[in-house]
C-alpha cells in the first residue's frame, strides 16, 4: 500500500470509530504525568518552568479528551491547539472542548505527514499520544513535529511497545487464520467479543480478556486493538535511535505508577544486581526492565527535545547530587498531592492552610501523588518527616531551602528521605 492508501485506510477506520470512545460530556479526573510541562522540562533540565503562557499541540488528538487532560495538567497554559484525520473525532473533541469551557483550546484538520495543514508557528509542547505508530512513514510524522518544536520545547510521545502487546498481535494473527480481517464490521466485533467472554477461564486469552473487561465494551477499543489499519511497536531500545533520526534526543520515560523501576522486579535483597543496574546507561537500564519483564509495559510514554538541549541528567542520584543543592517541594505536588492520616485523606493544600502543623497526628502517614500514580507507598512516615520536612519545602515552595544544611548526624536519614521520595517527582532540586 502506498503512504496515501495508508493515511487513507486509518481515517477511515477513526472516521467510522473516534478514538477514544470517552463522552463529550465525561469530566476529567487525574493528572497527566506525561503531558505536564513542568515535569517534563524538570526531566530535561532539572530546573522549575510553569507552564503559564505556552502554546501546545496535540498531533493526533483524536476526540479531544487528551487536549482536556492537558489543559488539566498544566495550569496557567496560553493556548492548545488539536489536529487529527479523523473529521467525526473533531466533531466529538469540539464538543468537548466547549462542554467543559476550554475556551483557549481549539481543534482543526491536520494531517502529521503534510504540515501544510497545520496552524502557523512553534509550539512550546507537543503531545502525540497513541498516533505517530498508526501513521504511513512515522519518522516523517516526528521530524515534521520536531520542526515545529521550539528551541527549548518539549515533545511527549505515546508509542505502543513491542513486547507488551506480543500477546495481542497473537490474537490478531490468529484472527486472520480464522478469517476475521480488517477493516471491522458489526459482525466481526461481535465475533471477537464472544471469543473473549467464551474464552477457558485457564487460559490466556481469558486472562487478556478479563483485564480488558471495561475496556472492550466499546466497540472502538476492540477496534483498535484488533483491526487496525496499521500499527507499529517499538522496543524501548529503539526509541533514542528513532528519535535521533528525526534530530531529536531521548529524554526519559516519564514516570507512571512505578513504570520502569527495578525494585518491584528484583528485591534488595540481592545488592550485587542493583550496584550492577546502577552502572548502566539509562537505556540499558530500561532496557533490562524490558528484558525481565517482557509483558509489562504495553506503552512506551517518555519525553524528547532537540538534540544537544537536554542539559541535565535525570540519573542517577548520587550523595555528591543531594548535597549542597536546594530544593522545594514540587509545586504540582502542593496542587494535586493528598496525605492519609488516620482514616482520612486530604489535599496537601489543606494540610498546608487549614490545619495547625502541631496537631498532626505522628502515626504513620501515607502521602498520595495523583501525577506519579505510586498506588498506596508509603513515603512519609513520621510527625519529623511531614513537620520538619514537607511542610518547610511546601512553604518555601519559591525560593527552595537548604535542607542538609546544619543537619550534622541527620545528614544519612534526610538523603535516605530524598532518595525514599524519588526527589525528581515529589521534591525538586532547585539550583
Ligand atoms: C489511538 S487515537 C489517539 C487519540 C488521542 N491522542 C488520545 O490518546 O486520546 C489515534 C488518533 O490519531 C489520528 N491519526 C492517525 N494518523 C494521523 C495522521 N497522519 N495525522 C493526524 N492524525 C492522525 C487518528 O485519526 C486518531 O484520532
Amino acid at each position: 500500500m502506498s503512504e496515501t492508501d495508508v493515511t487513507l485506510a486509518v481515517q477511515a477506520q477513526y472516521e467510522a470509530f473516534p478514538y477514544p470512545p470517552v463522552p463529550y460530556d465525561q469530566p476529567f479526573e487525574g493528572f497527566s504525568s506525561l503531558g505536564s510541562y513542568t515535569l517534563a522540562q524538570y526531566a530535561r533540565t532539572r530546573t522549575l518552568q510553569e507552564p503559564k503562557g505556552a502554546r501546545f499541540l496535540v498531533a493526533g488528538c483524536g476526540t479531544g479528551y487528551e487536549i482536556h487532560g492537558i489543559a488539566a495538567s498544566n495550569p496557567g497554559y496560553g493556548s492548545i491547539v488539536g489536529i487529527d484525520i479523523s473529521r467525526t473525532a473533531l466533531e466529538v473533541a469540539k464538543r468537548r472542548l466547549k462542554h467543559h469551557g476550554l475556551i483557549h483550546c481549539s481543534v482543526q484538520y491536520g494531517d502529521l505527514l503534510d504540515p501544510s495543514t497545520w496552524p502557523e508557528g512553534s509550539f512550546d509542547m507537543i503531545s502525540s499520544y497513541g498516533v505517530i505508530h498508526h501513521t504511513a512513514n512515522p519518522l516523517r510524522a516526528l521530524s515534521n513535529l520536531a520542526q515545529r518544536l521550539a528551541p527549548d520545547g518539549v515533545i511527549a510521545l505515546m508509542l505502543y511497545n513491542r513486547s507488551g502487546r506480543w500477546h495481542l498481535y497473537r490474537i490478531r494473527q490468529a484472527l486472520e487464520l480464522l478469517g476475521v480481517t480488517p477493516p471491522a464490521t458489526p459482525e466481526k466485533i461481535q465475533f471477537v467479543r464472544q471469543m473473549l467472554n467464551a474464552a477457558h477461564p485457564n487460559s490466556l486469552l481469558a486472562t487478556h480478556a478479563n483485564a480488558h473487561k471495561e475496556y472492550y465494551l466499546y466497540d472502538e477499543n476492540i477496534v483498535d486493538n484488533f483491526f487496525h489499519a496499521n500499527d507499529i511497536p517499538f522496543d524501548i531500545a529503539e526509541i533514542p535511535d528513532f528519535v535521533a533520526q528525526a534530530g531529536l534526543e531521548f529524554i526519559d520515560v516519564a514516570p507512571h505508577r512505578d513504570d520502569w523501576s527495578a525494585r518491584p522486579l528484583v528485591a534488595a535483597t540481592h545488592p550485587e544486581f542493583h550496584q550492577r543496574f546502577g552502572e548502566l546507561s539509562r537505556i540499558e537500564q530500561l532496557r533490562v526492565i524490558e528484558l525481565l519483564e517482557p509483558l509489562y509495559h504495553t506503552q512506551n510514554l517518555f519525553w524528547c527535545c532537540h538534540q544537544g538541549k537536554k542539559i541535565a541528567n535525570w540519573y542517577p542520584f548520587t550523595a555528591e547530587f543531594f548535597k549542597g543543592s536546594r530544593w522545594q517541594l514540587n509545586p504540582l505536588f502542593v496542587q494535586y498531592g493528598s496525605v492519609r492520616y488516620l482514616d482520612r485523606k486530604v489535599p496537601f493544600s489543606d494540610l498546608l492552610d487549614k490545619l495547625d502543623p502541631a496537631q498532626i497526628p505522628t502515626q504513620k502517614m501515607d502521602i498520595f501523588w495523583q501525577i506519579a500514580q505510586i498506588p498506596g507507598k508509603v513515603i512519609a512516615s513520621s510527625r519529623y518527616q511531614v513537620l520538619e520536612l514537607l511542610l518547610p519545602l511546601a512553604e518555601q515552595a519559591r525560593s527552595g531551602a537548604e535542607i542538609l544544611a546544619g543537619q550534622g548526624e541527620r545528614e544519612e536519614h534526610i538523603l535516605n528521605l530524598f532518595r525514599q521520595w524519588e526527589a525528581d517527582r515529589l521534591v525538586l532540586r532547585v539550583a
